[in-house]
């Protein structure tokens, strides 16, 4: 269960994984980082102890924050192994790739001699820290296509968080960047607050003042 302060050291991850089919072509997703960047910047600004661990992205390191640079899930695993028990909540923002290759090519691959790509599923990182969690805060995000709260709410339960953001894309509704964006902050009572058209500033303010509240045991609705 959570701590009974508000988490003072926190540890953010934000960005794409990219995971290498050679040496020049990978997989990847439309993550800009956006989202994790405003929370990192976020808690610094209210005199939190910040480590951000990036995947690759085009935007500037928050000053004043501890910045570790990944780039494959498996990377981002690691760091987030290594950083997780220093700190006293994850948020983990990060699209982490869901598929990498089974064995990259050292060389690139040929068009004419390869039909087809075999991958593998890569390690669920929260999942894995959310089991280990103790008294540590761990808020995960997802992004879905369909059935985004029904979705989200079995997250939450799969991979032992105390939270989630969910976010969903629909042609009408693209919060990949700088936007503003509808989310759902739902909790592990069965709590949901649905937020509208909120830039990302906004929602990073949201998701703090919410992870406070749930750190200090509040299960009021949200
Ligand atoms: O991709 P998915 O919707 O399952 O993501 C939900 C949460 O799980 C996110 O917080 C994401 O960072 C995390 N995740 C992870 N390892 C993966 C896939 C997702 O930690 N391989």
């Amino acid at each position: 269960m959570a701590k009974l302060f508000a988490p003072h050291k926190i540890l953010v991850t934000a960005g794409p994984t990219r995971e290498m089919l050679d040496p020049v072509r990978f997989l990847s997703n439309l993550s800009t980082g956006e989202m994790g960047y405003a929370v990192a910047r976020e808690a610094r600004r209210r005199g939190r102890k910040v480590t951000l661990i990036s995947g690759p992205t085009a935007l500037k390191k928050p000053a004043g924050v501890r910045w570790v640079g990944i780039t494959s899930a498996r990377e981002l695993e690691r760091a987030c192994r290594r950083q997780f028990a220093q700190n006293d909540i994850l948020i983990m923002t990060a699209a982490v790739c869901d598929f990498t290759a089974a064995k990259p090519s050292k060389q690139k691959i040929s068009r004419t001699k390869t039909h087809s790509l075999h991958l593998m599923q890569t390690p669920d990182i929260v999942g894995g820290l959310g089991r280990r969690k103790r008294n540590r805060l761990v808020i995960g995000f997802c992004l879905e296509t369909r059935d985004w709260l029904r979705r989200a709410r079995e997250k939450i339960a799969r991979k032992h968080l105390d939270g989630i953001v969910a976010n969903y894309y629909s042609p009408a509704h693209n919060p990949f960047g700088k936007r503003r964006i509808n989310t759902a902050f739902l909790d592990a009572f069965g709590n949901a607050r649905i937020l509208k058209k909120q830039s990302k500033t906004q929602v990073a303010r949201k998701l703090l003042d919410w992870a406070d509240s749930l750190a200090l045991g509040f299960r009021k609705k949200i």
